[in-house]
């Protein structure tokens, strides 16, 4: 197996080589090209990619071994999206390749919800009970960016941010009751971490010994970012209207009743005459 000459992945100690893996890394090399960046788009994960994403993970990530589970769950877009950034090489007619993409999970059981609700974070309380004492939570769901990478020929050109954006939009524009956005990065990940400071993530708490790196165990920061949108809840709503239509379900019956009195009346009156 080649070894990666360009960079080292943040997930791995310094000066270990890690194996290149994924295909495209020999495109561009054969075509003598650099990544351009009108040659790219940012799309959902398509099922014929997800063996180029499993593969980019194992460079990016070399400690674990990537699952098919979240890109297919990726693909219904019900809990979990993936974002791609496709190339498309000006040399190539039809092929376009991953070089980088984002996966993000959408759900109620995450740490930050306490945060998103009352604007404030324990680190002393447990998962469970960050999301159950979250008051005012009807609903929530927060978007967790599981994973994000970049290949090595790719970086410092934006494609990061750019996919960090796109699914922070996606999150909120398509999740109706999605409130913001949290993470976990390796307290080690330089990059990562200048990558969410600059797209305005706020830091909340320290995670101590959350990352297993083939036995030795590392910190995370927990990051998270609020969308800017009002928050509509499902269950006032609903509240609403279940309330609007009996106030018009009693009043129909009331009417009815004075309706049926006095067709009984008028009878009445009728029988006497
Ligand atoms: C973290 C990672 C995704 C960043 O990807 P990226 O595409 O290089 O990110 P960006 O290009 O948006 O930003 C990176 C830097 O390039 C700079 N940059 C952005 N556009 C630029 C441009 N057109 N020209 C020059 N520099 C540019 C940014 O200002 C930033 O600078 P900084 O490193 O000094 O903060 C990438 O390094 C990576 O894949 N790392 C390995 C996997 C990993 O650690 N993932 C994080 C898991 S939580």
């Amino acid at each position: 197996m080649q070894e990666r000459l360009v960079l080292q992945s943040d997930y791995q100690e310094k000066g270990e080589p890690i194996p290149i893996v994924a295909g495209v890394h020999a495109i561009i090399k054969s075509l003598k090209t650099t990544i351009n960046a009108k040659d790219l788009t940012y799309k959902h994960l398509k099922a014929t990619s997800i063996g180029e994403c499993k593969d980019l993970e194992r460079e990016w990530f070399p400690p674990w071994k990537p699952e098919d589970s979240y890109y297919l769950k990726s693909l219904d877009r019900k809990s979990y999206f993936t974002i791609c950034c496709y190339w498309k090489p000006k040399e190539e007619k039809e092929e376009e390749y991953v070089i980088g993409n984002i996966i993000v999970k959408v759900d109620k059981n995450n740490k930050a919800m306490n945060y998103f609700c009352n604007n404030k974070f324990d680190p002393n309380q447990k998962e469970e009970e960050q999301v159950v004492n979250a008051k005012n939570n009807f609903g929530k769901t927060i978007a967790y960016i599981c994973s994000i990478g970049v290949i090595d020929e790719a970086r410092r050109l934006g494609i990061g941010t750019k996919l960090v954006e796109s699914a922070n939009e996606y999150a909120a524009k398509n999740y109706r009751n999605c409130v913001g956005v949290s993470l976990h990065v390796i307290s080690t990940g330089k990059r990562a971490i200048g990558l969410y400071e600059r797209c305005k993530f706020t830091k909340l708490f320290t995670e101590p010994k959350y990352y297993n790196m083939s036995g030795k165990r590392i910190d995370a920061f927990c990051y998270a970012k609020s969308f800017d949108k009002p928050y509509i809840d499902n269950n006032l709503i609903v509240e609403f209207l279940v309330n609007f239509l009996l106030k018009k379900v009693k009043m129909i019956v009331r009417k009815l009743g004075e309706l049926i009195k006095a067709v009984f009346y008028i009878k009445k009156a009728i029988e006497v005459s």
